[in-house]
């Protein structure tokens, strides 16, 4: 076998992972679905899941990962059920299709640089005017996939690994002083109340599986990413405490940009809080209004480097995107390395063509679909967010659950989980990792995606 290389250390792998889980999803995504979903209650649900059923996931796609050294399809035929590489098959399409939107988003994010840069705070008034300028939108993608496929190109210790070291970190700094900053602002405890005292009359079948469509995306898991990571850790690594890590970094930045965001809401709607259920757009809105706050010289400093920042988490995490189906051409059709990275991310970008129209700019494809008994039409980009991150994602992780504890079966992940881990057998967390990945994960997960299948698309609510 051609030397595929690897992380160069766990916290490597740790920082490489983290760095896929935490990105847009978190800063931009998990703000927003907490807005649409009426506040605290969804983050109480999201939380649930990402705790009691992703974990399980996370810990398993890692297992398949290195036990195999396979990318997400080769894997499943190296353990021997070819017939099971569908789901990587699936997950590579669903990588395809994130890459796909999330780059135009990554974009949009990129253009902020510069808005910033010259203190155009202005900017939060017109960002609908933003989105449809398409051809400047669509050069800033454009420049943010092929950063993408640059640093891929590099490999894994070379590339991914380097950057998410040195960046995972400022990103949070930056964060966590923006927290405190709105923290200090009037009316910030408004903010704090919507997004941390949960009001459960909320709750519907759409807040539940949106908040699980939201775990799962934030995660990074049910497509195969942390198979296609797994595959290059160490044999001495101990999986279930890389997992833990994971799961917990990424949770925490979610929460912490949650708290950086609702209480700039709460000052600027002077505890209103009228203005959270605005959609994609909410950090582009926000963000531009409290810089402005801040002001002057300070207020560009800061905003530059926060939209910066985002632009690094987006880009660790447009890496494992690409990373996906580029590993596994790489192995299965013997492609090389670079000549495979330029070719799908040219690919990538012009399937995200469609996402960077539906903003305003072709009428097409911003009325999209109108699902059955639906109110109003759906644009291309939140179409394929629909489809991929709370449909196929959650559906992945079902079968990959699945695959572990009935078709691989449980003492191979056991045994697969243990190296590296040596009090693992017997311990609880053992016990509690194969209850959920044959029965709870398979259980919970299946039965929410043919509610989420019939709730969106159909217009079905069973509840
Ligand atoms: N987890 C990333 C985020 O929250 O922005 C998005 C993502 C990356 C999803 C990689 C899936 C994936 F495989």
């Amino acid at each position: 076998m051609a030397n595929r290389g690897g992380f160069s250390s766990k916290l490597g792998f740790i920082m490489a992972a983290a760095g896929s889980a935490v990105g847009l999803g978190n800063i931009w995504g998990f703000p927003y679905e907490v807005g649409q979903g009426g506040g605290a209650a969804f983050v109480v649900i999201y939380l649930l899941f990402c705790f009691i059923l992703c974990f399980p996931v996370m810990v398993t796609e890692i297992a398949i990962g290195r036990k195999s050294q396979k990318n997400a399809v080769g894997a499943f035929d190296y353990l021997g059920f070819k017939k099971w590489n569908i789901v990587g098959k699936m997950g590579i399409l669903c990588g395809v299709l994130i890459l796909s939107f999330y780059n135009v988003i990554a974009g949009w994010a990129f253009g902020y640089i510069f808005e910033m840069a010259v203190g155009n705070f202005d900017i939060a008034n017109h960002f609908s005017e933003f989105i449809v300028d398409v051809f400047k939108v669509g050069a800033y993608g454009l420049v943010f996939m092929a950063t993408t496929a640059y640093v891929v190109s590099k490999g894994i210790s070379g590339g991914i690994e380097k950057a998410a070291k040195l960046l995972m970190p400022t990103l949070l700094f930056l964060i966590v002083s923006l927290v405190i900053y709105s923290l200090t602002l009037e009316n910030a405890m408004a903010g704090v109340k919507f997004y941390l005292v949960p009001d459960f009359s909320e709750l519907n079948g759409r807040v539940i599986y949106n908040a699980m469509g939201q775990a799962f995306f934030s995660l990074s898991l049910g497509m195969g990413a942390l198979i296609t990571y797994g595959s290059y850790v160490g044999k001495d690594d101990n999986i279930v405490t890389s997992a833990a890590l994971i799961t917990l970094t990424d949770v925490g930045i979610a929460l912490i940009a949650g708290l950086m965001i609702f209480p700039l809401i709460g000052y600027m709607t002077e505890g209103a809080m009228t203005d959270v259920g605005r959609g994609p757009g909410l950090i582009f809105v926000t963000l531009p209004q409290i810089f402005g706050t801040i002001g002057g010289t300070l207020g560009a400093v800061v905003g530059t480097t926060f939209f910066i920042l985002l632009c690094f988490a987006a880009l660790t995490s447009t890496v494992s995107l690409l990373e996906v189906p580029v590993s596994y051409i790489v192995d299965e059709k013997n492609i090389k390395r670079s000549k495979a990275v330029w070719l799908v991310a040219g690919l990538i970008y012009l399937i995200g063509i469609p996402s960077l129209l539906g903003n305003g700019y072709s009428e097409y494809f911003s009325n999209f679909i109108t699902y059955v008994g639906a109110e109003s039409a759906t644009d291309f980009l939140s179409f394929v967010g629909h489809v991929a991150n709370d449909t196929l994602l959650p559906l992945g992780g079902c079968l990959i659950a699945f695959f572990a504890g009935h078709i691989w079966k449980k003492a191979n992940l056991d045994d697969e989980l243990a190296k590296g881990a040596p009090g693992y057998k017997g311990s609880f967390i053992q016990k509690y990792l194969n209850f959920a990945v044959s029965y709870l994960a398979p259980i919970v997960l299946g039965t929410l995606f043919v509610l989420t299948v019939l709730g969106t698309f159909f217009g079905i609510n069973l509840f």
